[in-house]
């Protein structure tokens, strides 16, 4: 997963994503090859419940169809939500979602979360579901992630859960090589195993859990916290 120069553009990833709404309307059945993802969704939604007592503005990033936001309505609405996503299909069907369940004000971003222009000092908490992972060199994840703590009010809180590698070359071989592989060729076959395999050569560069734990602190992240780790996906928060 280390070379980076083959790796899909934004408009690859974009034209893509525009074509798959309806799996990722359906966490339940749409998700399955990221482990535990409704698990770790409903962790991320109660985490942000438990610290927050005073919700009231989300960014939701790489927002999909809504589904971490719509959780979130579940169980605390109305609430100012942003969604931010590069696909246009994406946002629409999360729009159509979230405002059928939300009075708040719902804005729609249709942008890179690399370049798209965001109130600073603003969001009381983010949430990044399955879409850091497209971020590529050192400097892009630090760039992004102080874009997030800049947008973060004081006492705010980022949420990610993601697809994240090991940092060991023999350990990042038996966790996702050997481990997850084998989870993929269960849930359907070998050739399913395959197919997953070279779709996230293609599109995915993720980092392991200890460079993001490390980067959330260095760009002023005063606390991170871990929720979960089940083989190649992690979830986990930091605290402005
Ligand atoms: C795997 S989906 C996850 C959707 C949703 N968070 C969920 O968990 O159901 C990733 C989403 O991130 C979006 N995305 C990918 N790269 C992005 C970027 N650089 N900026 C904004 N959105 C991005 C894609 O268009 C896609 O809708």
């Amino acid at each position: 997963m280390n070379n980076l120069s083959n790796k899909s553009t934004v408009q690859e990833i974009k034209a893509r994503f525009d074509q798959d709404v309806e799996r990722f309307s359906n966490l339940e059945v749409g998700q399955q090859t990221t482990i535990d993802a409704s698990f770790s969704m409903e962790l991320i939604v109660d985490s942000i419940i438990a610290y927050s007592p005073n919700l009231k503005t989300v960014l939701d990033i790489g927002c999909g169809a809504g589904n971490y936001t719509l959780k979130l309505l579940a169980k605390k609405a109305p609430l100012d939500c942003t969604l931010l996503d590069l696909s246009a299909p994406m946002l629409d069907r999360a729009n159509e979602r979230i405002t059928e369940v939300n009075t708040g004000n719902v804005t729609l971003v249709e942008e890179d979360i690399r370049t798209a222009n965001l109130q600073e000092n603003h969001y009381c908490t983010i949430m990044a579901g399955a879409v850091l992972h497209h971020l590529r060199d050192d400097s892009d994840w630090e760039k992004v992630f102080s874009k997030l703590y800049r947008l973060l009010k004081p006492g705010g809180s980022l949420w990610i859960s993601d697809l994240v590698a090991q940092e060991v070359p023999a350990i990042q071989q038996l966790i996702y090589d050997e481990r997850f592989g084998n989870y993929l060729t269960l849930l359907k076959d070998e050739s399913y195993r395959d197919k997953v395999f070279d779709y996230i050569e293609k599109e995915d560069s993720p980092r392991s859990l200890n460079f993001q734990l490390n980067l959330l602190e260095k760009v002023g992240f005063r606390k991170v916290e871990i929720l979960h780790k089940n083989l190649c996906f992690a979830s986990f928060g930091a605290f402005k």
